[in-house]
């Protein structure tokens, strides 16, 4: 399964994945934009296995049912790449009452992880892959201010969010010993996709001048299919990729207490 699997990195994971012969489910929010990857993955990997799934990370309603279908269709579940991901120039308030940022790129895949978790042990040897980003660096967890309300801006709020998926690759990591399941996470690279594009403010116009400099979806994409499938990674769990290697991520994402601490009022937002 892989989110956000109808643009950048997502599809070309997609099709990478589709093509080593795999069952790929894709998960988008929008149909339109679905159905075109869906029959842009089939096409390009020749692969007839590809299943459009709509659902809004977002939306703890949407991600619930996004599990509930996946769980009475399928009864494995080998490889999650968590992908999905946005950064908006103004604040905006999902149908939770929660930051979007955080919603889409955290509290949607920590909730579809649990909820997929007794399919995914059962489907040992498999493996989780959170994409997070270098953005994490220099970025703090504000326990205090978790949604924005008091102090918003777009880097604040995403390098909040991709530091969350880094802290919650550690501690699902640390939970998962023993049990044939892994999860990492990667930083894919500065890459030319949609990311950033919708947005309004000056972050898209900055993003498309400086575009032509950023490395293809498809190679980006390579990375992530390697640490989905390669074998010589099946037992490496809870570390950080900057592409293909191995790297040390932030020294604030290895603080045990935040992590537990996030893990905790993850739950808190998702699960109750
Ligand atoms: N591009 C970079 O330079 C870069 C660098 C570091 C990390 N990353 C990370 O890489 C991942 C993939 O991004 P990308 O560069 O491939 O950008 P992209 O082309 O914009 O793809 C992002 C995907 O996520 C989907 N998405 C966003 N919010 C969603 C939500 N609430 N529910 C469901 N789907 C949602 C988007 O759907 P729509 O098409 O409907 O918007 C799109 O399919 C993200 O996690 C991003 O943070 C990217």
């Amino acid at each position: 399964m892989v989110t956000g699997g109808n643009s950048g990195v997502g599809k070309e994971t997609a099709v990478g994945l589709a093509s080593l012969g795999g069952n790929v489910v894709i998960v988008c929010r929008n149909k339109n934009k679905g159905e075109a990857a869906w029959a842009e993955v089939k096409a390009k990997s020749g692969n007839e296995n590809i299943h459009l799934m709509l659902a809004d990370l977002s939306s703890l309603k949407s991600v619930r049912d996004l599990a509930d279908a996946f769980k009475s269709k399928y009864d494995k579940l080998n490889v999650l790449v968590n992908n999905a991901g946005e950064i908006l120039s103004r604040r905006h308030v999902t149908v939770d009452g929660l930051e979007r940022t955080f919603s889409s790129n955290h509290l949607g895949h920590f909730l579809l992880t649990n909820l997929l978790l007794d399919v995914i042990r059962d489907s040992a040897p498999a493996r989780i892959l959170n994409i997070t980003s270098e953005a994490h660096r220099g970025a703090k967890i504000h326990f205090d201010d978790l949604q924005g309300e008091k102090n918003y801006s777009a880097f604040r709020a995403y390098g909040q969010a991709k530091l969350a998926n880094v802290l919650f690759t550690y501690e699902l990591a640390k939970k998962l010993e023993g049990t044939g399941v892994t999860a990492n996470c990667l930083h894919p690279g500065v890459v030319r996709t949609g990311f950033g594009r919708d947005d309004s403010g000056l972050m898209s116009a900055v993003i498309w001048i400086a575009s032509p400099f950023f490395k293809s979806a498809e190679k980006a994409a390579r990375a992530v299919i390697s640490l989905a499938t390669s074998p010589e990674l099946e037992s490496t769990s809870g570390k950080y990729f900057s592409g293909m290697k191995e790297a040390r991520s932030s020294e604030e994402s290895y603080d045990r207490e935040t992590a537990r601490r996030l893990w905790e009022v993850s739950e808190e937002l998702t699960l109750s």
